[in-house]
């Protein structure tokens, strides 16, 4: 297809100049991190051309160094040039960060990129509402390891995380106690107004879906979840349309196994939600099925829900899926792209169903063609 820029005739000095003010200009921070990110990223990037090509859009790209190898580059895994950059830009696309479990020995513990560089992000844009689209369609299904009678029909679930608070965020000490024993000692808080904005947008995403919310809990046990429950009922009052569920955390992780299609929307506090949505990934047959959105009151990060694979980095064999897939979440929500966003799911799900697949979701017994990274990005990129 034609770039609208390149069909649309040039001012002449007879013409009146054209008047270009619909084209939208966008600032993007690229944030490739570690591991596979690199890899992943470009495939995204090529999706982004496709896009930029055809609408009236620029989108200016800017890279940056972000995780352990900003670390081992600049000594900080955050580095001061790359929060200027994130600051201006319209959205954030990041892809995924951290070492294996023996090399990141050698960066110190709080410099380490999660604690280093993904939470203060975070916690500097206060990303508060994290969307982790957990979907698989029926013709997929042979992609999860759960039997065709539980996930035969797909699954679509949407879980809402709430990303800036709780265990992760609380106060942390550790030392060694009166008895002489090395201790560590962190805080799960939560107040009534970071519950409520994260239940808020649950019960608004609902509406949009099947209007079904589980609210995830463990008011068994801790108070954190019987004040986070109060607001989910208080908050069910301004929704009459939307049915809520309560269900016990480690009940759920039952349920998702045993029955994953009567979830809809899935809301829960912040490590629930870290633990869960890998589960939701398990799922699916793969981690490199789940992108995500983090969303803040000013400014949104998108980034794949899972690790930087340092096992599989350099071999052109991870799966770009969740990359490019977060592509189509800042489309959508940060620059209100609805229809390229469905595009780009729709191209990223016709490349599975015309028998191609990455080889983190090949199973024995499947006839798929494995393809590379690039090749799986080539395809979309076809398919679009
Ligand atoms: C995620 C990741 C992060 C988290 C890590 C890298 C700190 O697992 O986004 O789910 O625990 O939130
Ligand atoms: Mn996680």
């Amino acid at each position: 297809m034609h770039s609208l820029k390149n069909v649309l005739p040039n001012g002449t000095p007879d013409s009146p100049a054209i008047d270009w003010s619909f084209m939208k200009h966008y600032k993007i921070a690229i944030l490739p991190g570690d591991g596979i990110g690199s890899e992943i990223m470009a495939e995204a990037l090529k999706v982004l051309d496709v896009v930029e090509r055809r609408n009236p859009v620029t989108f200016d790209r800017m890279p940056g160094r972000f995780g352990a190898s900003a670390w081992f580059e600049t000594g900080n895994s955050f580095p001061d040039d790359t929060i200027a950059l994130c600051d201006k830009a319209h959205a954030i696309l990041k892809g995924p960060i951290g070492l294996g479990h023996e090399e990141s020995k050698v960066i110190p513990i709080e410099e380490q990129p999660e604690r280093g560089a993904l939470l203060p992000m975070r916690r500097r844009y206060d990303t508060f509402a994290n969307f982790r689209p957990v979907y698989l369609p029926a013709s997929l299904s042979h992609f999860s390891p759960l039997k065709p009678e539980i996930i035969g029909n797909g699954v679509d679930i949407m879980i809402v995380r709430e990303l800036v608070g709780g265990i992760y965020f609380g106060k942390k000490e550790t030392g060694v106690n009166d008895r002489g024993l090395r201790y560590a000692h962190e805080v799960l808080e939560y107040d009534e107004s970071l519950i409520k904005r994260t239940v808020d947008i649950a019960f608004d995403t609902a509406m949009k879906r099947r209007r079904l919310l589980h609210n995830i809990h463990k008011s068994n046990v801790l108070k954190s979840s019987i004040l986070w429950t109060e607001i989910i009922d208080e908050t069910a009052k301004e929704f009459p349309d939307v049915e809520v569920r309560h269900m016990l955390v480690d009940a759920a992780a039952t349920h998702l196994c045993l029955d994953p299609c009567q979830f809809d929307v899935m809301v829960m506090e912040n490590m629930f939600g870290d633990i869960l949505s890998d589960q939701a990934g398990g799922i699916l047959g793969s981690l490199g099925l789940m992108p995500s959105a983090c969303v803040g009151p000013q400014k949104a990060y998108y980034e794949p829900s899972h690790g930087s694979a340092p096992d599989i980095a350099d071999k052109n064999i991870a799966n770009p899926y969740s990359m490019i897939g977060s592509v189509a979440m800042m489309l959508d929500m940060s620059f209100g792209m609805t229809e390229e966003a469905a595009n780009i799911w729709q191209a990223l799900q016709s490349v599975f169903a015309s028998g191609y697949s990455t080889s983190d979701l090949s199973k024995p017994g499947t006839d798929c063609t494995i393809v590379s990274t690039g090749e799986f990005g080539d395809r979309v990129v076809a398919a679009l």
